[in-house]
């Protein structure tokens, strides 16, 4: 492509688009003002390149809400794949998973296609809270329970070395993203014994943490937390700005990016086949499916991991007055709280607070498993009575938005080949609320992998593994799952469509089946099946984001059934009844 691709020895691009999109790309995002000069070019290249089923995709409305990452400028979309394709490896999926992949895979000089049938980092990315940790959700305790001292001492290895690199990448590309280094605390809840932290201490101290300590309390001017952890040297960033670092490096080392671009199929074999849902092929020595929820591993790992929502909201904070830092406390489910800078650009901040004197103390909780509660007024409610107990919060929420945890039965993410398939197809999945982290696992990890270096983290990591000590998680999260199965019988949320009021969806009993009837603002009618098409779960109405949300294992759909996140990996269908298996990819008129 130029000198810059030259020397790192790689394929030159097949795509006579990408110089002109990538150009695009990096002028709108370096330079906000570029964006209202480049937005016609911008439309027009989408009107030349978006092949018409992708629209399906590329128009859906997804969930509601924002975070605070989605305030100002966002990501523009880069072109869609217009033709057959090939690389070393193709990397389905631009969130920080698949974009560290690729990035480390092109330091290594394989030639790499990204692919994401949305915008980059339009996933679970965007919806972060992007506490960079290595201390884990699920407690050292249990690791070692579940995986062994030794098991523990690589879990902490491998998320210190995730942050370590996260700030190589940051430095070494120069990557302007608000990456900060800070403690974390972990505190009980009020009234609760600091027995437990005691317990975690030694444990983590077993897996090699040394310089982690317990100390008196949370250093909060008005929260006195008790006893806390504190963990050193972990770290904060802005996630969208991270992946705009890694979307230009990638780009600049002749990696290719192509968003609106769905991947229908994964084909392994030497080499592997993807199959886009308009038909064309990429063919790659190694596949990466880092799509958060893995569509080509259908059952085996759906068994082991289950979907939780979380919720978040922000507020400002007067600047100065919360001790910058990370704090979790022990609830289950847990408290999550840091401090980000308010935007610098106008609109953002317009929106947020002024960011001369306020800053946003962000504070998420409150998770439920996906499609089995509707609430989440309440939540918020709850999540701002905790927050305004505890903290110095000024007036009103300024955002709120909720998004999707795959929480794995043993406490560590599903990272390596996919089991049951071909040797050169590998996933990413079962981040828990350490994707930031597991991400980065992912790409160090697979690119070990696929250059054939040894690793010491595969077998921890590995899809495949049985862990016998975390069996009762497994019972409990399948039986939950059976129980879902109930909803077949069971009659709908409403008697008919007439009492759905507009703007709101229910399900509809329909005879043998249920159909999802989304009733929109001037009051038409849009009905699907309420069946998932993963493994036939009845969907389940979510006011808060007004999403078709999968009670079994978290597949998402928008209001008009069209696919958000997987295992599904198609949209619902329109007419009733049973899915049709054959069917890759349906585009719902919109
Ligand atoms: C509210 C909330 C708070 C969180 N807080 C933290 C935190 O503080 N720290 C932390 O470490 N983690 C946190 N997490 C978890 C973390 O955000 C996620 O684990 C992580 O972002 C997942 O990254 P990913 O790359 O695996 O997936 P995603 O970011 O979801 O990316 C997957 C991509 O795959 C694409 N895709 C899917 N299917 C297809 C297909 N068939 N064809 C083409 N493309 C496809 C999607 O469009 C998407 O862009 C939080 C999550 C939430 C929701
Ligand atoms: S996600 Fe598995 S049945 Fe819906």
């Amino acid at each position: 492509m130029n000198q810059t691709t030259r020397s790192y020895g790689l394929k030159q691009s097949t795509n006579s688009e990408l110089s002109c999109n990538s150009l695009v790309f990096w002028e709108t995002l370096v330079n906000p003002t570029r964006l209202v000069r480049a937005l016609p070019q911008i439309r027009f290249q989408k009107q030349l390149s978006v092949p018409s089923k992708a629209r399906a995709i590329m128009n859906s409305k997804p969930e509601q809400t924002t975070s605070v990452w989605m305030q100002g400028d966002r990501f523009s979309l880069l072109s869609a794949l217009t033709q057959d394709d090939e690389a070393d490896v193709c990397v389905v999926g631009a969130g920080i998973a698949g974009m560290t992949s690729a990035y480390l895979l092109l330091k290594e000089g394989r030639t790499v296609i990204v692919v994401d049938d949305g915008p980059i980092g339009g996933g679970q990315t965007e919806r972060t809270t992007a506490h960079i940790t290595n201390a884990l959700d699920d407690r050292y305790m249990e690791i070692e329970r579940w995986h062994g001292q030794e098991g523990a001492r690589l879990a902490a290895e491998s998320h210190t070395a995730a942050i370590d690199r996260i700030e190589e990448i940051i430095n070494s590309e120069k990557i302007d993203c608000d990456f900060e280094r800070l403690d974390g605390y972990l505190f009980t809840p009020i009234g609760e014994s600091p027995n437990l932290l005691e317990q975690e201490l030694q444990a983590v101290r077993r897996a090699g943490l040394s310089q982690v300590e317990s100390i008196l309390s949370c250093p909060l001017q008005n929260f006195d937390t008790g006893p806390c952890l504190r963990f050193p040297r972990q770290a904060q960033f802005h996630p969208r700005k991270y992946l705009a670092g890694l979307a230009k490096a990638i780009l600049h080392m002749g990696g290719r990016i192509f968003t609106q671009t769905h991947i229908a199929k994964v084909e392994s074999g030497t080499p592997a086949r993807l199959r886009t849902e308009m038909g064309l092929t990429i063919t790659a020595e190694a596949v990466i499916v880092a799509t958060n929820s893995p569509f080509n591993d259908f059952v085996t790992i759906h068994t082991k991991q289950a979907p939780y929502l979380t919720y978040v909201l922000a507020f400002g904070v007067p600047r100065g007055q919360v001790t910058k830092a990370l704090y979790w406390d022990t609830e289950n489910p847990y408290h999550y709280v840091r401090l980000q800078p308010m935007p610098n650009d106008v609109p953002a901040s317009a929106m947020l607070g002024n960011p001369l004197t306020e800053e946003l103390l962000i504070v998420g909780g409150e998770d439920h498993k996906t499609g089995q509660a509707d609430d989440a007024e309440a939540r918020y409610d709850r999540l701002e009575t905790w927050a305004r107990a505890r903290f110095p919060v000024n007036e009103g929420r300024r955002c709120h938005w909720s998004g999707q945890v795959l929480e794995t039965i043993d406490g560590l993410a599903f990272i390596g080949r996919n089991p049951l398939d071909g040797p050169n197809v590998f996933i990413a999945t079962g981040d828990s609320g350490q994707g930031m982290t597991h991400g980065t696992i992912a790409g160090i990890l697979l690119t070990d992998l696929i250059v054939g270096r040894s690793n010491p983290w595969s077998q921890l990591y590995d899809p495949a593994r049985k862990t016998l000590s975390a069996s009762d998680r497994f019972l409990k999260e399948n039986l939950n799952v059976a129980a879902q199965y109930g909803s077949w019988v069971t009659g709908g949320d409403v008697e008919s469509s007439e009492a759905i009021a507009p703007g709101t969806g229910a399900v509809v009993r329909q005879g043998l089946t249920k159909v999802a009837a989304y009733r929109d603002e001037h009051g038409q009618l849009h009905e699907c099946s309420a069946v998932c098409p993963h493994l036939g779960c009845i969907v389940q109405w979510n006011h808060n984001e007004s999403t078709w949300d999968c009670p079994c294992h978290g597949s998402r759909f928008d209001k008009k059934g069209h696919l958000l996140c997987g295992p599904a990996n198609t949209n619902l269908v329109q007419s009733t009844g049973l899915p049709d298996a054959s069917v890759e990819f349906k585009a719902v008129s919109v």
